[in-house]
């Protein structure tokens, strides 16, 4: 396959990392991964929004500005020909003698980017997942889509050990958001989601389900909730660019509601399959 490194196309095969990369060596960099539906980035403005966000909050300079970005990204779907996928894109504060603060003279960051297909449904669960309820160990920028992901990597394979398709993480009882992914309950017909603060990541895909829900007249509420919440609630499912909208109809040995995907959880993923379709 084709990647994309800085400006330049090259086979997967060519594309090198110096070893002094500060997002090799710091986890120092950011990155974005969106779905592609028939050949088109979904949600492409929101992802290059919050792209530009996370770098102003690391002080990081892009390398390019969005539309010549955008403009790779779309050639490097063309190059692959791909119809459905993913494209995901990193770019790292850049390559220099190791040492923690900022390069006393700026350096250029090092943007990869590359794409995967996959077929329009290969990573949804319409039945539902089990979760796993985990202490949220990251630390307190949740909000900046960093390259540091150690703290979602192991909640994420503690869950995966215990028998579960994702991690449900909480800081000292209240749920915060998934190791890859939102959270959402429902209870008595109204959604609760966590605020957008520095706990949690702000999904496109939330956004774009609170959007949903308005349309729908189903009642928001952006609030933080507990995991006793969370085991008592109606419905619940989890957001993301690879999963849409998805029931979480078990949490460790507890079933939520009634323990298949709820009605209110039906109606978001509907609604939003229709408008990729
Ligand atoms: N993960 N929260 C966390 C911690 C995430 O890593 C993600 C996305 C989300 C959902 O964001 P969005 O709706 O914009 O995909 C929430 C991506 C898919 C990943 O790391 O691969």
């Amino acid at each position: 396959s084709t990647i994309l490194y800085n400006d330049q196309f090259m086979a997967r095969e060519q594309g090198k990392v110096d070893m002094e990369d500060r997002g090799y060596q710091f986890g120092d960099g950011i990155y974005e991964a969106l779905r592609v539906y028939n050949g088109e980035m979904f949600l492409l403005d929101l992802h290059m929004k919050r792209l530009n966000r996370s770098a102003r909050e690391l002080r990081l300079t892009l390398p390019y500005d969005t539309d010549h970005l955008v403009e790779n990204l779309n050639k490097l779907i063309k190059d692959n020909e791909m119809n459905d996928g993913y494209v995901y894109f990193q770019i790292t504060r850049g390559a220099i003698a190791r040492k923690h603060r900022f390069p006393e003279k700026p350096i250029s960051s090092v943007l990869t980017a590359s794409v995967e297909a996959t077929t329009q449904d290969e990573d949804l669960y319409p039945d539902g997942i089990k979760a796993s309820l985990i202490d949220d160990i990251r630390w307190l920028r949740c909000d900046i889509k960093t390259l540091n992901l150690l703290g979602n990597v192991l909640a994420n394979q503690e869950a995966f050990e215990k028998g579960s398709a994702e991690a449900i993480l909480h800081r000292d009882g209240v749920v915060t958001e998934g190791s890859t992914c939102n959270v959402f309950i429902v209870k008595d017909g109204v959604l609760i989601t966590h605020p957008a603060n520095h706990f949690i990541l702000n999904g496109i895909t939330r956004l774009f389900v609170l959007q949903l829900a308005e349309q729908l007249g189903i009642p928001v509420e952006e609030r933080t909730y507990t995991t006793d919440e969370l085991l008592d609630a109606d419905e619940a499912f989890i957001t993301s660019t690879g999963v849409r909208v998805t029931p979480v109809v078990q949490i460790d040995e507890h079933p939520v509601g009634d323990g298949k995907p709820g009605a209110i959880t039906s109606r978001l993923l509907d609604a939003f399959n229709h408008e990729i379709a």
